[in-house]
């Protein structure tokens, strides 16, 4: 019988510092394809999604850096975090002294996770595990997008999203290791960071990850 997917995140991932931000710790796996194979037998399930959740994107790890050195783009303010995987943008946001984080996922792995990798880094995160791009944009201050550019179809729907979040005047923090699906024409760079992801998922460790403001979104006050 299958195990529920917080048994599942627990079994298959160790909870460790993720480089670059040692203040946050991530339940993470070592190894994609060995996780995804588990998780095919798991669900029985061949075309079961990537094990994204169990591992920290270099757009996140971006964002990550970003709000830990300007922690006024997100202090006092209501974040939501588009595309969580790990929760990594959410949690990094309330260490930075937001004052609530939603993330969404549509995987439901990725809501197990959430949750776990709030608690081990003492903060609360409401996971909503459905698709928001379908819905407006939520009532929020802000909205980070780590890592959501790697798809042609998911990248299709996300910026349009984004833009109706911007023109309601919520600020629009993006963070990308230069996907192909990045619409730079879109974006405002703000910072880069040299991010350590792994070549489990990346052609190599070390990647740019940028951070960029969506342009016509209003700036931090
Ligand atoms: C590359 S991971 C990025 C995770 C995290 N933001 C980071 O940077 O570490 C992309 C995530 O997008 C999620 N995803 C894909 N389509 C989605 C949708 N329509 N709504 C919400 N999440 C989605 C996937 O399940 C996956 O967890």
């Amino acid at each position: 019988m299958a195990a529920s997917p917080r048994a599942f995140v627990l079994r298959h991932t160790n909870l460790r510092p993720i480089t670059g931000l040692p203040a946050i710790r991530l339940h993470l796996a070592d190894e994609v394809l060995p996780l995804w194979h588990a998780l095919q037998l798991e669900t029985g399930d061949e075309d079961t999604g990537l094990p994204y959740w169990a591992f920290a994107w270099g757009g996140g790890l971006a964002v990550g850096r970003y709000l830990a050195e300007h922690p006024e783009a997100v202090r006092g303010r209501r974040v939501f975090d588009l595309a969580s995987g790990s929760g990594l943008c959410a949690i990094a946001a309330l260490r930075a002294g937001a004052a609530s984080a939603t993330a969404s996922d549509i995987d439901p792995y990725a809501c197990a996770a959430i949750p776990l990798n709030a608690r081990a880094n003492g903060v609360r995160v409401s996971a909503v595990r459905r698709d928001v791009l379908a819905e407006e944009p939520p009532d929020t201050d802000v909205i980070l997008a780590g890592d959501c550019w790697y798809e042609a179809v998911l990248a299709a729907r996300v910026l349009p999203w984004l833009q109706r979040a911007g023109a309601r005047g919520i600020d629009v923090l993006v963070g990308d290791p230069g996907r192909r699906y990045l619409p730079v024409a879109d974006l405002e760079e703000i910072a880069r960071y040299e991010v350590r992801t792994t070549t489990e998922l990346e052609d190599l460790e070390l990647k740019q990850g940028r951070v960029y403001r969506l342009r016509g979104a209003v700036a931090v006050a």
